[in-house]
């Protein structure tokens, strides 16, 4: 029983884990403490599902939302993932994002979202591969 016990909770802490995406989401919603590079992630990801909605009709996304520069700060589950690697992907990440917000050319912005939900790929296959299924379903096909 208490292995049992242990094993939830273990898959409750990482969320970065491939097994059973939907349901840790759940158990995510009910705990206490969500880690606030968690709660930024959450936020990028509206953010980008709604850019989506906008590049679809061909509208620009406009006000780049400032707090995605938390991405170097913010205090993560594991503060072991924050390296060099990790920066290096941050940057990446960020200088795509802002460059969607800047576009005055609309056949650009089907690649360059795209570019940009790449950059979260990127990072993700190798700092937390869990979500990626999740984030794939913000790529325009
Ligand atoms: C620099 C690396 C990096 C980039 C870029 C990145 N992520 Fe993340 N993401 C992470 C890490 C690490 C976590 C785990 C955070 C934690 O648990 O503290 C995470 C967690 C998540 C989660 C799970 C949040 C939860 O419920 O626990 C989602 C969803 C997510 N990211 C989506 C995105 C999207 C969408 C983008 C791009 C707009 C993106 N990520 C860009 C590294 C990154």
């Amino acid at each position: 029983m208490r292995f049992l016990l242990l094993i939830g909770f273990v898959a409750l802490l990482t969320s970065c884990n491939q097994k059973k995406e939907v349901k840790v989401e759940t158990d995510q919603n009910m705990m206490v403490k969500q880690s606030e590079m968690a709660a930024l992630m959450l936020k990028m990801f509206d953010e980008n599902a709604k850019n989506k909605q906008l590049v679809l009709k061909g509208d620009f996304p406009k006000d780049y939302p400032q707090e995605f520069i938390k991405l170097h700060t913010a205090v993560l589950t594991d503060e072991n993932d924050r390296d060099v690697a990790f920066k290096g992907y941050s940057d990446f990440y960020l200088m795509q994002q802002k460059i969607l917000y800047n576009l005055t050319d609309k056949d650009s912005l089907i690649p360059q979202h795209n570019q940009v939900i790449n950059s979260c790929i990127s990072c993700h296959q190798v700092k937390c591969p869990g979500p990626i299924p999740r984030i794939q379903k913000l790529l325009i096909k």
